[in-house]
C-alpha cells in the first residue's frame, strides 16, 4: 500500500514534469473526456494507426501544451545536432519518421554514424521486409539523414535485427540481419547482394525458429573476428496463447563465428547455452569485459534487461545474468525507460549509450506513437557495471552528466504500458488504461492482453 505522502509526491512530480518537459501529460488530467474517442483509422503513409478524431476539450489542451513546447525546442532536421530528445517522434531530413525498428541497430563507421532497419511490423503493412540506410555525424535525434531504401525484399518477413559494418580487411559493407540474412556491397552507393543464408541455419529452419540476432566484431582479437548471437527455439503449434509458434522452453541462445568474409557461418557455435525469456541482444567489449545484454520476452511491451559479463566470449555462457540498473528504478510500470533494449553501443571514448525500442505501431495499446519508436539513454558502467539514466533530452557530445544523474520518468501509464488498475495510487487513471484498450483493433486482442501477467 502507499501511502497518503507518497502518493502527494508522485503527483506532484506530475505537474512538475509536465510544466518542464513532458507536453502531454496534460491529458491525465482530462481522463473523463477521452471516451469520446470515435473511431480507429488507418494511414498508408506512415503511421499504421491514427485516431482519427478524439472531439474532446482535452485534446485542444493538449495540442496547446504541445505546440508551446515544440516552440521552446525546435526539433526540426539539423545535421550537425549532438541533442538527443526521447519521448518524441524522430524524423529524418524529409519530415518522416525514421523507418529503423524491427531490431534496426547503429553502427560507426569511418567516423559516421549509421543506422539500417525497416518499417515497423503490422499486419497492414507489406512493405516491413525492406531494409533502409540513414546517416548522421553527430547522432542527434533530429540529425538524421535518409540515404536510401537499401534492399526490397520481395518476401515481406525480410529484414529485422539488421546492422550494418564494413568489413576492412576486405573493404566490403555487410548488413547482416537475423535468420541468416546477409547482404555485402562495395560501396555504400552501390549496388546491394543479398548472399545466400549460412547453411547450419538454413538445415535447422524446419525444426527450430531462429529470433533476435546480433552482431559484434571483436576487434581486440586482431583477426578479424566477428560474432552472430542468436536465439533458436523449437517450433510449435500456433495457438491463441502461443501466437509466435515456438516452445519458449527450448529458447536457447548460440554464438557463432564468421568466416573471413564474413559471409558465412562456422557450424560450432562457440558458446551455446539454455537461455529461457531472452531477445533483443547486444555484445560489447569495454575495459576487459565482454558484456552480452538482453531484454526479456514481453510481447511488444517494456521489459526488463538482463545481461551477463565475462572476460572471454565463450565464459559468457558459465555466469549468471545480472539485472541492468535504470535510473530512476523499474517498476511495473515502467521499465526500461518504457522500451525494449535492442543495443548498447558506444559513439566516442566513454561515451556508452543504450537504445531501446517501443512499438506503437505493432501495438498500440502499450504504447502512445507520439513518444517515438526509439529511445537513446546515457549508459555508464559503474564499478565494471552498466548503468542506464533517463533523459529526456541531453547532449550527446558534451556527455557531461555525473554518475546517476538522471530525470524523473513517470508516465501514469501514458502509453508506455498497460495499467494495472488495483495498483494504481489514483483510481481515476483506469480510465485511461481502458482508452488505450480502444486502440487496439481487435477485441479479442486486448482481452487477452489485459490477462497476461506482468512481470
Ligand atoms: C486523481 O486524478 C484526478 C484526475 O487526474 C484528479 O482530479 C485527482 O485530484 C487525483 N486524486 C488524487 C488523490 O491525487
Ligand atoms: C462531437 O460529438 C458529438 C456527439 O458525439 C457530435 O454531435 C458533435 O458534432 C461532435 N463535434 C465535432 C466537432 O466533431
Ligand atoms: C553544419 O556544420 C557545417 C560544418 O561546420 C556547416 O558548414 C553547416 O553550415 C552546418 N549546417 C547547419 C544546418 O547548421
Ligand atoms: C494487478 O495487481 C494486483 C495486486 O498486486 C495483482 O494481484 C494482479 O495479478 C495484477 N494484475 C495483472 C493483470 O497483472
Amino acid at each position: 500500500m502507499m501511502s497518503s505522502s507518497n502518493i502527494s509526491r508522485i503527483y506532484l512530480l506530475i505537474v512538475v514534469i509536465a510544466s518542464i518537459s513532458l507536453p502531454s501529460v496534460s491529458i491525465l488530467f482530462d481522463e473523463e473526456k477521452t471516451s469520446n474517442v470515435v473511431g480507429i483509422g488507418y494511414e498508408s503513409n506512415q503511421e499504421q494507426y491514427e485516431i482519427i478524431s478524439i472531439n474532446e476539450t482535452s485534446s485542444r489542451k493538449e495540442e496547446r501544451v504541445q505546440t508551446e513546447v515544440r516552440e521552446k525546442k525546435d526539433r526540426s532536421f539539423n545535421p550537425n545536432s549532438t541533442s538527443i530528445r526521447n519521448d518524441v517522434k524522430w524524423l529524418d531530413d524529409r519530415g518522416m519518421q525514421l523507418d529503423t525498428t524491427r531490431g534496426g541497430e547503429i553502427s560507426k563507421i569511418d567516423g559516421v554514424f549509421y543506422w539500417v532497419g525497416t518499417r515497423p511490423y503490422t499486419r497492414k503493412n507489406d512493405d516491413h521486409g525492406d531494409l533502409y540506410l540513414y546517416k548522421s555525424n553527430t547522432l542527434g535525434s533530429n540529425s538524421w539523414t535518409f540515404v536510401r531504401k537499401l534492399y526490397d525484399n520481395p518476401n515481406s518477413m525480410g529484414g529485422a535485427s539488421c546492422q550494418l559494418n564494413k568489413n576492412t580487411k576486405y573493404q566490403t559493407f555487410m548488413i547482416h540481419c537475423k535468420g541468416g540474412q546477409i547482404y555485402t556491397s562495395d560501396s555504400l552507393d552501390g549496388d546491394i547482394q543479398r548472399l545466400p543464408s549460412p547453411k547450419v541455419i538454413e538445415e535447422q529452419k524446419k525444426l527450430y525458429k531462429w529470433g533476435d540476432a546480433t552482431f559484434f566484431e571483436d576487434k581486440k582479437s586482431g583477426d578479424n573476428a566477428f560474432y552472430m548471437v542468436t536465439t533458436r527455439a523449437e517450433r510449435a503449434e500456433k495457438t491463441d496463447e502461443n501466437t509466435f509458434g515456438i516452445d519458449g522452453e527450448s529458447r536457447t541462445l548460440f554464438i557463432y563465428r564468421f568466416n573471413d568474409k564474413w559471409t558465412t557461418l562456422w557450424r560450432n557455435p562457440v558458446a551455446s547455452w539454455k537461455w529461457k525469456n531472452r531477445e533483443g541482444f547486444s555484445l560489447v567489449y569495454s575495459n576487459g569485459f565482454y558484456y552480452l545484454s538482453a531484454s526479456m520476452t514481453a510481447g511488444w511491451r517494456d521489459s526488463r534487461t538482463y545481461y551477463r559479463k565475462s572476460s572471454t566470449i565463450k565464459g559468457l555462457s558459465a555466469v549468471e545474468d545480472k539485472e541492468m540498473k535504470f535510473f530512476p528504478e523499474n517498476n511495473y510500470m515502467i521499465k526500461s525507460g518504457g522500451s525494449q533494449q535492442r543495443q548498447i553501443f558506444k559513439a566516442g571514448k566513454g561515451k556508452w549509450f543504450f537504445l531501446g525500442s517501443r512499438h506503437p505501431s505493432e501495438d498500440p495499446s502499450e504504447y502512445h506513437k507520439k513518444y517515438g519508436r526509439t529511445i537513446i539513454l546515457p549508459l555508464k558502467f559503474k564499478n565494471g557495471e552498466p548503468e542506464v539514466y533517463w533523459k529526456y533530452d541531453y547532449d550527446t557530445d558534451l556527455y557531461n552528466f555525473n554518475i546517476r544523474d538522471y530525470d524523473e520518468h513517470f508516465h501514469g501509464g501514458l502509453g508506455h504500458t498497460n495499467l494495472n488498475c488495483s495498483k494504481l495510487p489514483n483510481k481515476s487513471h483506469c480510465k485511461r488504461a481502458k482508452y488505450f484498450c480502444k486502440w487496439n483493433t481487435e477485441k479479442s486482442e486486448c482481452k487477452k492482453k489485459q490477462k497476461y501477467q506482468r512481470q
